[in-house]
This record gives C-alpha cells, structure tokens and sequence, in this order.
C-alpha cells in the first residue's frame, strides 16, 4: 500500500473532556480521567485524538472560552497531567490534536480586561473588535450583526468613567470577545501560542471558527435571511472572508518547520497538522482551506449535514471528492460532534431532501425512533469509514449512543438556551458524560455518582462494559469497522461507483493496491438482493438469506480476490 502522510487517512476520535471521564470525582471529565482510559481508543482502532478545549477559562462556553491559551483549567488537572496524557497516548500509537480557538478569547482573559480599563482608541481595544454605537447617543450598536447563540453581537461596556461606552463584537456570547485579526499583535500572540503546543509535542490542531477570523472592511449589515452554515453562495460579511487564508499560510509554514521535531516518537510520518473547523459551503468554496499551502484538513459539515436520502449522499460525497482532488487535499467525514445532535437521533426522524442543522431537541418536541435511527447510524458509519481520506469520530459514537432529548431545562448550561430566548434548546444533548460501566455510580463516568449534566438511565444499557465482547454491539461493529479499514486501506483507495447508480443504494468499490472492497448502503424500504460473486466482509446489522436489509451497509469482496 503507498507510502502516505499518516493524517490523508486518519481516523481521528473527538474527546470532549468535560464528558469523557472523571478522575477526581467531581463530576466533570478531566486530563487525568482521559489518560486513564486512553487503551479504550487504541483498542477501537483509532489514530489519532482531538480534545477539545481545556484550557483556563470561566466555562461560559464549555471552555470554548478561552482565559489563558497556555495554560490548564484547574477543572481539568495542570500542564503537567498534559505531559502525562500526550506521553502515554504517544506510547500508545495514538497522536494528539489539540483544539485552537483563535477567533475570540474570554472576557476574562488579561488582554480583554485591560481593553476594559483603557480608553476607546488605546492599543489594548485595539486587540479586539470596539467600535462606537450608531445614533445620537450611540444607543444603536455598530451594525446589525447577531450572534451564533442568538441575540445581538455587540455589547455595550460601561467606559471607566461609568458612562455607557463603545460596543465590542462577539460572534458566539457575550464572554467572548472577537480578536481584531488586523492587528499585528493578535497574529504574533497566535503565532507563539502555535510555537507553546508544538514545543510541548502536540502532533496538531483543530481551528476553531477557522472562518470567522478576518471581518469584511468597515462591517457592513449583513444579510441577516441567510442562514450561512447552509447558503452556497452569498458571501457574508464576517464568515470565509479572502483575507483569512493568509493567516492559515503562515501557520502551515509554522507547523511544517515543526515537521522533523518527533521523529523519536513516529520516524519519518510525523507531519503536524491544522484541521479548520469552517462551516463554509458549497465544497469548492471550503476546499480553498485546505490548498497545498494552506490547512491540511477541514470538516466536511456539508456530509454531516446531509440526510438519510441515497440521492443527496451520492452527490454529497461525489461532490467533496471533486472538490478536495482539485486542490490535491484529502476529504474529511463526519456524522457527529459537540455542536450537533447525534446521528443516532437525527436519522430517527423522517429525513427531508436539502442540507439541515438541527435545532437542540427538547422533552416536548417530537422525539426520535431510537431504533431506527441507531440502525441507519451504524449503516451511516459503516458508509463514512469506507471512504477514502480522513474521517472523524466523536466520543460515544462507538457506543451508539442517542441524543439525550429529555433533560431538565434547568440543567441546560450551553449559552445557546438563554441567548435565543429559549428558542433552541442548544448543544447539550449530545455533551452527556460517558458509560463505562452499567453498575457503577455515574456510569463509571467517575469515582462518584457526580456529573455535571444528568445521565439517563438507558445509558446504563449502552456502557462500554455491556459492549466489549458482545457480538453485535455498537463497539464491536466500530472495532471491526476501523480494523477492516486499515487492513483493506480503504482511507487511502480510490473510490469508484458501482454500475446502477439509481434508486435507493449508494454502491461503490474503493481499489486499495491489489484490495478491491465493494460497499453498498441500502437507504431503501426492501431488501436488496446482492450479487452472488461477493462474500461479505463486515454489515452494520444482520443480512438475511434474501440480501440487504434496510437501513443496512455492507462491505463485500470478490469471492476469488483478495
Ligand atoms: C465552535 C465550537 C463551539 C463553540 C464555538 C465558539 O463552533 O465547536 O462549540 O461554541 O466555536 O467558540
């Protein structure tokens, strides 16, 4: 098989530390309680991790926040348990990403409160986004721009004299306040941030807001009928702003100069990487993120947003295909993450052609079919990692857990909640702490019966102890999923589409070396006959003697070829 960069096929498994386990009992996950548990990602076969900020901060936004980017929360352990944590990962095989969150920092950092201090056109605004209201009195703000979470994105701050003040913009809350990435100062404070991590050994980042950095000139209005995570063609004034790929040049040429530094630990294979984090669409438009001097890889959200509909997959993936080969970049695939309701739970409402987020799911909203959508999930998973490129998994994900859709409203503590005015339920349905054990206290989460959101009690049924070893299970179905996907070299093939390319499957074969893997989902309402020359290799769920079940993906081989 060829000789590539470890990152053009890696496997890459999301750690949402908050949630992944707790070492010290007080309910809230933390580096030690990961490092504790690091063999459960080895053992499911996975390359790589990305954990997600953990970092100093108030936790307005989960640590998305961001007080000192240098530095360890206490509510996650110190630097030194990082050291710990990236040691013992890297003794395992496994790489380290480490989450970047340049596009804004807390209201608590020290460069937002000396900007609070000092006066309107001091140096210290001038690393942020401060501008004076419109109006007589300047009672309207700057422009009409909202915030991710909901409401406006400008809050108005009382200067030091107590008058009211200018207003400083904040794409997502109101604790986080936008870096100004005009401003030389933010650039280089960025550039030595990158230096910190890479010095320490990290083998990368994910880039947070990877779009949002460079503002249009002058911050017009915006359109505000756009929704821009769907829109594929109107360019709004604060989202994939020309400007922002110069920043990703310099970065590249940062991490690449790091290239050499962990030869000890992976030998001649050990690229740094960027990943963007940039809900930017159509695909071409994204893929300019990912050119051969820019980031080596960005989130598909186009994938992840499209539904359980044959047609609307197959052009999805033939789509990002096309646009990543024009740049000569890999694609990344996702179903999953922090922001967005799990698949298990979104393939278990009736699925509507066109690209979609999702809404946070409340006890009074209609509620998923959990079986159904935990069956076309697993057959969702097993059609992303045959695919050629990078894929990315998020925690919990291998245990097919669903969305928790019926937690207390006064447990809600994403931002998103109260920002819309109770609107959209917000993130924390898919943020619910681990089961590893179904007889424990908190699940195994932690030594306690702590954790910082409520687990459901059919999350017992679905802890990692009740599935390690039993066929069938969501683990075991991950577990020989990625083992297939390695031995085949499906992440590194090229994808060719089977003949009947109409209806209800998506059918291809991916040729790896001398390896032909054929793949077929079947989306459809019957059963699908399958072809009598191939032998299975791996399915999402049982096949019966007729063939193809619903809902169901299947990896076959030639019965005479390898
Ligand atoms: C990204 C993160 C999200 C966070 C936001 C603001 O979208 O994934 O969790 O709330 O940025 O930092």
């Amino acid at each position: 098989m060829s000789t590539l960069p470890w990152w053009r096929d890696a496997v890459i498994y999301q750690i949402y530390p908050r949630s992944f386990a707790d070492a010290d009992g007080d309910g809230i996950g933390d580096l030690p309680g990961i490092t504790a548990r690091l063999e459960h990602l080895r053992d499911l076969g996975v390359d790589a991790l990305w954990l997600s900020p953990f970092y100093v901060s108030p936790q307005h936004d989960a640590g998305y926040d961001v007080a000192d980017f240098r530095d360890v929360d206490p509510l996650f352990g110190t630097l030194a348990d990082f050291d710990v944590l990236l040691d013992r990962a890297h003794r395992l095989g496994l790489r380290v990403i480490v989450d970047l969150v340049p596009n804004h920092s807390s209201n608590e950092h020290s460069w937002f409160q000396a900007a609070l201090a000092a006066p309107p056109g001091s140096p210290e605004r001038a690393r942020y986004v401060f501008r004076d209201g419109r109006g007589d009195q300047g009672e309207q703000p700057p422009n009409n721009w909202v915030s991710n979470f909901g409401g406006p994105a400008w809050t108005r701050v009382t200067e030091p004299d107590g008058r009211p003040g200018q207003y400083y913009l904040h794409l997502f809350d109101s604790s986080q306040p936008d870096f100004d990435w005009t401003n030389d100062e933010v650039r280089e404070e960025f550039e030595s941030i990158l230096r910190f991590w890479l010095d320490r050994g990290v083998d990368g980042f994910r880039v947070d807001v990877a779009h949002g950095l460079v503002k249009a000139q002058g911050l017009p209005d915006a359109d505000l009928s756009i929704d821009p995570h769907v829109d594929t063609t109107t360019l709004l004034p604060m989202w994939d702003q020309p400007g922002v790929h110069d920043i990703y040049r310099r970065w590249r040429s940062i991490v690449d100069d790091y290239s050499e530094d962990l030869v000890d630990v992976w030998g001649d294979d050990a690229d740094r990487v960027l990943c963007a984090e940039a809900w930017v669409q159509p695909s071409e438009a994204l893929s300019r993120y990912v050119r051969p001097d820019e980031l080596h890889q960005s989130f598909n959200f186009g994938y992840l947003m499209t539904p359980w509909i044959a047609g609307e997959l197959r052009a999805s993936i033939a789509d990002s295909l096309a646009a990543t080969e024009t740049v000569g970049a890999p694609q990344t695939w996702v179903l999953s993450n922090h922001d967005v309701v799990r698949h298990a739970s979104r393939f278990g409402y009736p699925q509507r052609p066109g690209l979609a987020r999702m809404p946070g799911i409340g006890a009074d909203d209609p509620q998923p079919d959990a079986e159904l959508g935990l069956r076309r999930a697993r057959a969702a998973t097993a059609l992303m990692l045959a695919l050629p490129g990078s894929a990315y998994l998020y925690q919990g994900e291998e245990l097919g857990l669903p969305e928790a859709t019926r937690l207390p409203d006064d447990a809600r503590q994403d931002p998103t909640w109260e920002r819309s005015a109770h609107t959209d339920r917000g993130r924390d349905g898919c943020r619910v702490p681990l089961p590893w054990s179904a007889d424990d206290p908190s699940f195994g989460f932690g030594p306690s019966a702590l954790s910082w959101l409520p687990q459901p009690d059919e999350l017992g049924s679905l802890a990692v102890d009740r599935q390690d070893g039993t066929e069938g299970s969501t683990l075991e179905l991950y577990r020989r999923l990625l083992t297939l996907r390695r031995s085949r070299g499906l992440g590194r093939g090229e994808l060719s589409w089977s003949d009947d390319q109409d209806g209800d499957a998506v059918a291809f074969h991916i040729r790896s070396g001398d390896l032909d893997t054929v793949v077929i989902a079947n989306l459809g309402p019957s059963t699908l006959p399958l072809p009598e020359h191939l032998t299975p290799l791996v399915s999402s769920g049982p096949l019966d003697g007729q063939g193809l079940p619903p809902d169901t993906t299947v990896w076959l081989r030639h019965l005479h070829r390898p």
